[in-house]
């Protein structure tokens, strides 16, 4: 068999020359030194010649394997330069601009619903989220072991409670032992509100979760009436809801508070929900009990105080059907607000 050399040379050169990658250039390179490639045929064929056969075969073939060898490390030296152009900085190419992130949506309810209540000249206060059987209930006129304490479902925590022997420390269940601490701290008049999480063991589906957000308003005054939280409750929801907001107050029962109420709104905001009656918040007057737990002597001090589920209220406001998606950190549900 004879062997063009000239030829295959030029078509190795051609080969390595349009070589776009380094994989296709192993593949030119597997083409002529491979184990299957020209050169090796080229030796295989070797027995069978001549000798002036062999002779010129074998120059021609450690030609092509010499000029192979040879074109591959020069085109590769080539390739590599040109992946380092495209990671070259360029200063012409337009910049990528980094998401910016938004508040969360809970976040977002709480300030708008406490710049309501500041407008009004409330003034924002944090209670702890571990707290005391103490503060979460007998303070509140939730005697030890009475029932309605079930309806305030508790997380118990393994430590102990340094003020009530035997008694153990817990996630406060609402955000009412706040108004305790408050009124040991400061004397009336007073009107704060205090955002923040609370914990139930409630088992989680689409409008439960064991831990959620709670807004909690007091105001104590002397001659504070239940008029008074009517005025105030209707210029909240006014402002928040939509001034055509539909109310009503529903009596209710709350060891903390008497007379409670329960307040359901309708509003056209709600998404889907025209005319059904949603409840937004549990209110009513500070019990008796309360203001002497907290320190307060005499009978000169009235006071109310609401609740409300932030949560809830964001749900109903923006028209979502599941409370798990406020803590999925799904970023598609986080940007639309
Ligand atoms: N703490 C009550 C609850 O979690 C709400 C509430 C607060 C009711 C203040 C009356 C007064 O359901």
């Amino acid at each position: 068999m004879t062997w063009d050399i000239e030829r295959i040379k030029a078509e190795v050169t051609a080969d390595a020359a349009s070589a776009g990658s380094l994989d296709a250039l192993e593949a030119v390179r597997l083409k002529y030194l491979g184990k299957k490639g020209l050169v090796p045929e080229m030796y295989a064929g070797l027995g069978s010649a001549s000798a002036e056969e062999k002779r010129a075969i074998g120059k021609g073939a450690n030609d092509i394997k010499v000029l192979t060898e040879t074109l591959v490390v020069e085109r590769k030296a080539v390739l590599a330069l040109s992946v380092k152009r495209v990671d070259a900085f360029d200063v012409s190419i337009p910049g990528v601009c980094r998401g910016v992130g938004t508040k969360h949506l809970i976040d977002q309810t709480i300030d708008e619903i406490c710049d309501v209540f500041e407008c009004m000249g409330f003034v924002i206060q944090r209670g702890p989220e571990i707290e005391s059987e103490f503060y979460n209930f007998s303070a509140l006129n939730i005697p030890l072991d009475h029932p309605s304490r079930d309806s305030f479902d508790t997380f118990y925590l393994d430590a102990k409670d340094p003020d009530a022997i035997g008694r153990h420390l817990l996630l406060r269940s609402h955000t009412s032992p706040g108004q305790v601490r408050v009124m040991q701290k400061h004397n009336p008049p007073m009107a704060v509100i205090i955002p923040g999480k609370v914990y139930r063991p409630d088992a989680v589906d689409a409008s439960h979760s064991f831990m959620f957000h709670q807004i909690e308003g007091l105001l104590v005054n002397k001659n504070v009436t239940f008029a008074d939280l009517k005025g105030l409750l209707t210029a909240f929801c006014k402002k928040y809801f939509g001034y055509d907001v539909k109310m009503r107050f529903r009596p209710h029962f709350f060891p903390f508070t008497e007379p409670s109420a329960e307040v359901d709104i309708q509003s056209n905001i709600f998404k889907g929900r025209a005319g059904k009656w949603l409840e937004i918040l549990g209110c009513g007057m500070v019990h008796p009990k309360v203001f002497e737990a907290a320190g307060y002597q005499g009978q000169e001090h009235s006071g109310f105080a609401f609740g409300m589920g932030v949560e809830r209220i964001a749900m109903l406001k923006h028209g979502i059907g599941d409370i798990r998606t406020f803590v999925e950190n799904d970023v598609r549900f986080l940007k639309q607000f």
